[in-house]
């Protein structure tokens, strides 16, 4: 239980038993939910500490209420390229108007998550502190940005936050935060921070032979964990570098491995730490950042000071290439600090607990090419494909996405757009809804490269046809023919029947690439609202954003 402990003599708190802080308004703007039970999870422990605290997703905020507010929290994720999530667009472009507000009457702080593996790593939340500090708002505690792994991070930020919002009121008070406790009691609890090892069960590649990719299907054990799951969330699989990038590095370094380093998972030997903690594929910014300052090489400094010229580096590139191009004796102990610690690598689970009990399936697309001399792979793909067979054991844990789920009537119509990898969210819906009596209509778009090849799951869809749990299914395969098809080409073709089941209230999923497929889909969806109802864009837009209130429309999207 959270306490305040030590409240120094002649503090006096309110009669209500409340301390003399300050209203703590809490903003989230959550993509996948982590923004969200952070932001809950900093209610109930202001609460607890008796501190007043509201809080409100940044969707249903009322911006008028800005005047009143004293005390900020603002828990921000990063979406996709950069962007803010959906949930957060109006409020960020409201801060960004002439309409916002002064707010100098507002101290605050911004809690940002996102992926260090982007260039734009918690672009929206810094982005919220500009804005914020613009308008004449004062930092109360400094941002937190938080990679992937963010617990440890959140937790520091809630501290300081929390701690910060008592002192202020003049009240010195020595702040003992402790863990809320758990809801669940019993057994070991598996998560993001007590990692679960599960053995991996069976492993197929679904492209056929000729294919130009790869696409494995997995199955995990989880047995004996008590893990739970549901349609829609996340698995995070830890990864780890192939023993020959580690030897290249360390021959690189002239290094044999052997010597002890301290990591933040213990001592270990350089070779296992490089190995099992820490990245070396692909580049990234921070470990770019850090070298050119160890190396102090104005090259890389210049690149660095240059979005297009970052973006065209880290391209392609690995730490090998880095270290080869711009040689530095590196000891060992700087070589461990300009990496990025060893992070999981989220897959949109691919099957439904009611169907597969104690397993989790998982679609992985592998991703291999070759730049600037060496054959290369992805960290946690290719360890999946290459470097663990059947039997043995990965490290996971369950992400939840509370924004990517079925809808509460199970007998609402459902529209799923997933080309490749994006397919995996909506074979665990049709698992979840298999087992159900009465079941609304739905339709799958699903798209890749080649039929003959790269169907994937193709009789199990035919399966569900068959069974009426898939309603429709309308596939694009884009280069069987000279001109690209794709899933949104397909649903301008069926657009009366698909603005005809949106008038029935179906909800619409698409999961998948973020960069081009998710936007195409986004304006062929608005296209069709506009000409089958008749109305302007500007009017299809505000439909469509109905929809995503009404949680009508997800995305979950890479
Ligand atoms: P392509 O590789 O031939 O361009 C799964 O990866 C499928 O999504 C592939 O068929 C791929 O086609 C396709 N795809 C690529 N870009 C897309 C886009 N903008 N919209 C829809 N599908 C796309």
């Amino acid at each position: 239980k959270t306490t305040v402990e030590s409240l120094p003599l002649g503090s006096d708190p309110n009669v209500d038993g409340k301390l003399k802080a300050e209203k703590v308004h809490i903003l989230f703007g959550s993509h996948t939910g982590n923004s969200e039970s952070l932001a809950k999870d900093l209610h109930a422990r202001a609460k607890d500490m008796g501190i007043d605290a509201v809080i409100s997703d940044m969707a249903s905020f009322k911006t008028r209420e800005l005047k009143g507010i004293k005390k900020l929290a603002v828990i921000v994720s990063t979406h996709g390229l950069g962007e803010p999530p959906v949930q957060a667009e109006d409020f960020y472009n409201y801060l960004h108007s002439k309409k916002a507000p002064n707010l100098a009457h507002v101290q605050f702080s911004v809690l940002a998550l996102g992926d260090s593996s982007y260039l734009d790593f918690c672009q929206t939340g810094k982005d919220f502190e500009a804005v914020l500090e613009k308008l004449g708002a004062q930092k109360i505690v400094p941002r937190q940005d938080c990679d992937v792994d963010y617990a440890d991070e959140a937790e520091t930020w809630q501290k300081k936050f929390l701690t910060a919002i008592i002192q202020t009121n003049g009240q010195n008070i020595a702040l003992q935060v402790q863990d809320l406790p758990n809801n669940q009691v019993n057994g070991p609890q598996y998560s993001r921070k007590n990692l679960f090892e599960a053995t991996i069960l069976e492993k197929i590649n679904l492209n056929g032979k000729g294919s130009s990719k790869e696409t494995i299907h997995l199955e995990l054990d989880l047995e004996g964990s008590g893990i739970k799951y549901e349609p829609g969330d996340a698995l995070g699989v830890y990864g780890a570098n192939s023993p020959k990038l580690v030897q290249s590095v360390l021959e690189s370094i002239n290094s044999s491995g052997k010597e002890e380093v301290e990591t933040h998972e213990g001592n270990k030997t350089l070779y296992d730490a490089l190995v099992y903690n820490y990245e070396l594929t692909p580049l990234s910014k921070t470990t770019l950042s850090g070298y050119a300052e160890l190396t102090g090489d104005e090259g890389l400094k210049k690149i660095l000071g240059d979005k297009i010229a970052l973006q065209e580096y880290l391209s392609g590139r690995d730490f090998l290439d880095l270290i080869n191009e711009v040689p530095y004796k590196l000891s060992s102990k700087e070589l461990i600090s300009v990496l990025r610690k060893n992070t999981a690598r989220m897959y949109s689970i691919a099957s439904a607990q009611e169907v597969v009990e104690d397993e989790v399936h998982l679609l992985v697309s592998v991703v291999r090419y070759n730049a600037f001399g060496r054959n290369k792979d992805g960290h946690c793909s290719s360890t999946l494909a290459d470097r663990l067979e059947i039997g043995d054991k990965v490290k996971i844990f369950v992400d939840k996405n509370t924004r990517f789920k079925l809808p509460k009537n199970p007998e609402a119509p459902i529209i799923m757009v997933g080309p490749g990898t994006g397919v995996a969210p909506f074979r665990a819906f049709m698992q979840q809804r298999e087992v159900l009596e009465r079941k609304g209509p739905s339709w799958l778009f699903f798209g890749d490269r080649n039929f003959t090849t790269d169907f994937l799951y193709q009789t199990e869809w035919q399966q569900y046809m068959k069974e009426g749990v898939l309603t429709k299914a309308d596939v694009a395969f884009s280069r069987d023919q000279e001109e690209k098809y794709y899933v949104q080409h397909r649903m301008l073709e069926n657009g009366k029947e698909l603005f005809e089941w949106l008038e029935k209230g179906a909800h619409f999923y698409v999961c998948g690439d973020a960069q081009k497929m998710a936007k195409d889909v986004d304006i062929a969806l608005k296209q069709i609202i506009q000409q089958q109802g008749g109305i302007t864009i500007e009017k299809a837009e505000e439909y469509v954003k109905n929809l995503q209130i009404a949680n009508r429309y997800q995305a979950d999207i890479y």
